[in-house]
């Protein structure tokens, strides 16, 4: 079944997944607000990465395919930092897109994102002389038909002279065209070549004030990562945590990034939040530890429900590498609103080398790791001065000193839980209450991951068939399960109301219950209805979110 994004967005906004942010006032780009659903549904996904890399690691067992036994635990560290973290993490001079700008509409665009193809028409036309080769762009999600029908209008014709058009190319981002072609290019909404600006950088770091002065050395920035909250307490978790080498220290957090282009729903948002680990470990096994955590994380996602083609892991080729890593791979899902073929980036899993811990003790590290501390600002300040603090490790057994390496999996929250939602995306059929297939919407999200477990119904509103179902509404929550009541409607319309916001399991409390004890528990996915003594319940639901 091909997924139709519209279908997703418009159940995530009908069922109260996802809001535009200040909606009312119009909304505001890059920002997105989690309903009553959706904030469990994205809840659901923390606490499952939580759980899963660090509350229930075990420090003694060697996890297949690592290289031996690990610690791991977590922090929570500030949104804005000191400045200097991010002079010497590199984020204040090298964390730019580039951009360019329409002048005839000021709309401005990232440069890599806007497409388009060289085409030229074998057809004069009063608009155009024809064999001109043009670049025409679009920022459509389906640029591939919006280019054909710009193109048409840029020639001025009418659409039975398509086959007029004579392309060159397939479409390609436009910074793949030289300085020398750039003015031949159509910028999207307009007709005429020669509107784009040249390209020029754009930090996308939020800047914000300090204190009560504003004054200019008050200035700090949100923070783009939360890694850099890590490395910078690194010593601290050392100290405090009696950790040994090698260890991961995780954080899940909100960063914030003033992207030109937000786009594809929250996929890329300005305020998201991360799920990073920084795991630390000898620069000897770096390299095992880095295959390590690519396989790791790329099961987590499958254990989860990404299945199939859609999800890949995509290693990066040398040429894509900073200078201090010897290998990056991105975990990729194949978002139905992207091209067919294209992937999505969910995670990136690096290997930094000592590059963090260095540039925090030593400085901002030039591409030969020499330090750049001796660069001067303009009030005469080192610019990039490290901590000066000694951020090394002393291995006791060994009596060997070094600075760690450290392998970097980073995950987006609200990038995953989007993959999740549009794998889970299903139109099926089921019966009705009179037994006939009808097409129903179902999300076929994992159980740990459903924002319900479970519904309880009462097949009618009487014969105490509601008091029963309420009573195991409450039992079923005492025991920490999240379940719902509905009492309104149809027994089927009740099922397809779950179906659609993916609760796995519907109780239903009928006729036979007063006297067996027991009720009907239908599942979402196979649609089989099993009896299950009240008794039980509890036990049955809590053994099957743990399968
Ligand atoms: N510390 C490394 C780091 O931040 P990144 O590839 O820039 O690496 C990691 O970001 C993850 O954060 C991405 O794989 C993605 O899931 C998420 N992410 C990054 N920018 C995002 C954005 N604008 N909107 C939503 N998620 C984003």
């Amino acid at each position: 079944m091909s997924k139709n994004m519209e279908s997703i967005v418009s159940l995530c906004k009908r069922r109260g997944f996802l809001f535009q942010s200040s909606e009312i006032y119009g909304g505001i780009q890059g920002f997105w607000d989690y309903g009553p659903l959706g904030v469990e549904l994205k809840r659901n996904v923390r606490n499952a990465w939580w759980h899963d890399m660090i509350t229930a690691h075990d420090e003694f067992l060697q996890p297949d395919g690592a290289p031996s036994t690990f610690e791991m635990c977590g922090v929570e560290t500030s949104i804005i930092m000191h400045p200097q973290v991010w002079k010497c993490s590199g984020h204040f001079d090298l964390f730019c897109d580039q951009m360019v700008d329409c002048k005839e509409t000021k709309k401005r665009y990232r440069f890599d994102q806007v497409r388009g193809r060289w085409v030229s028409c074998t057809y004069d036309s009063a608009e155009r002389p024809s064999a001109e080769k043009i670049f025409v762009t679009s920022m459509s999600e389906t640029p591939e038909e919006d280019v054909i029908s710009r193109a048409l209008a840029v020639f001025g014709l009418k659409r039975k002279y398509a086959d007029k058009l004579e392309w060159h190319t397939d479409l390609i981002s436009l910074d793949k065209l030289s300085a020398d072609e750039l003015p031949r290019a159509v910028a999207p909404d307009v007709q005429a070549t020669g509107t784009f600006t040249e390209p020029r950088e754009f930090n996308l770091m939020f800047k914000t004030i300090v204190g009560a002065l504003g004054t200019a050395e008050d200035a700090a920035f949100l923070r783009p990562e939360t890694a850099q909250g890590i490395f910078v307490n690194f010593k601290n978790v050392l100290d405090t945590a009696r950790v040994k080498l090698p260890f991961g220290v995780g954080q899940i957090g909100k960063s914030f990034r003033n992207e030109i282009t937000p786009r594809n729903f929250t996929f890329r948002s300005r305020e998201f939040e991360q799920m990073e680990i920084e795991f630390f470990c000898h620069p000897d096994s770096s390299p095992q530890w880095y295959q390590y955590w690519r396989d790791r994380r790329m099961a987590w996602y499958k254990d989860l429900g990404l299945a199939g083609e859609r999800l890949i892991l995509r290693e990066h080729d040398p040429d894509e590498l900073s200078h201090y890593s010897t290998g990056t791979a991105d975990v990729e899902y194949a978002f139905p609103f992207l091209p067919a073929g294209e992937y999505g980036e969910l995670e990136g899993i690096a290997h930094r080398g000592d590059f963090d811990l260095r540039s925090h003790m030593e400085g901002k590290l030039d591409e030969n790791s020499n330090p750049l501390t001796l660069q001067l600002d303009e009030n005469g300040q080192p610019k990039w001065k490290g901590s000066g603090k000694d951020l090394q490790y002393f291995d006791d057994q060994t009596r060997e000193r070094f600075t760690p390496h450290v392998i970097e999996p980073s995950a987006g929250a609200d990038r995953a839980t989007l993959a999740f939602i549009c794998e889970a995306y299903t139109e099926d059929e089921a019966p009705d209450d009179k037994g006939e297939m009808q097409k129903r919407t179902v999300m076929k999200l994992h159980p740990r991951l459903a924002p319900i477990k479970a519904a309880v119904f009462p097949l009618i509103k009487k014969e105490g068939m509601p008091e029963t179902a309420q009573q195991i509404y409450r039992d079923l929550k005492r025991a920490g399960v999240n379940v719902t009541y509905s009492q309104q409607g149809a027994i089927g319309r009740r099922y397809r109301q779950q179906d659609e916001i993916g609760t796995p399991w519907c109780i239903t409390v009928d006729g036979d219950t007063a006297t067996d004890n027991a009720v009907t528990v239908r599942d979402r996915d196979t649609l089989e209805q099993v009896r299950i003594p009240i008794a039980d319940l509890t036990s049955e639901l809590q053994n099957r979110l743990q399968a």
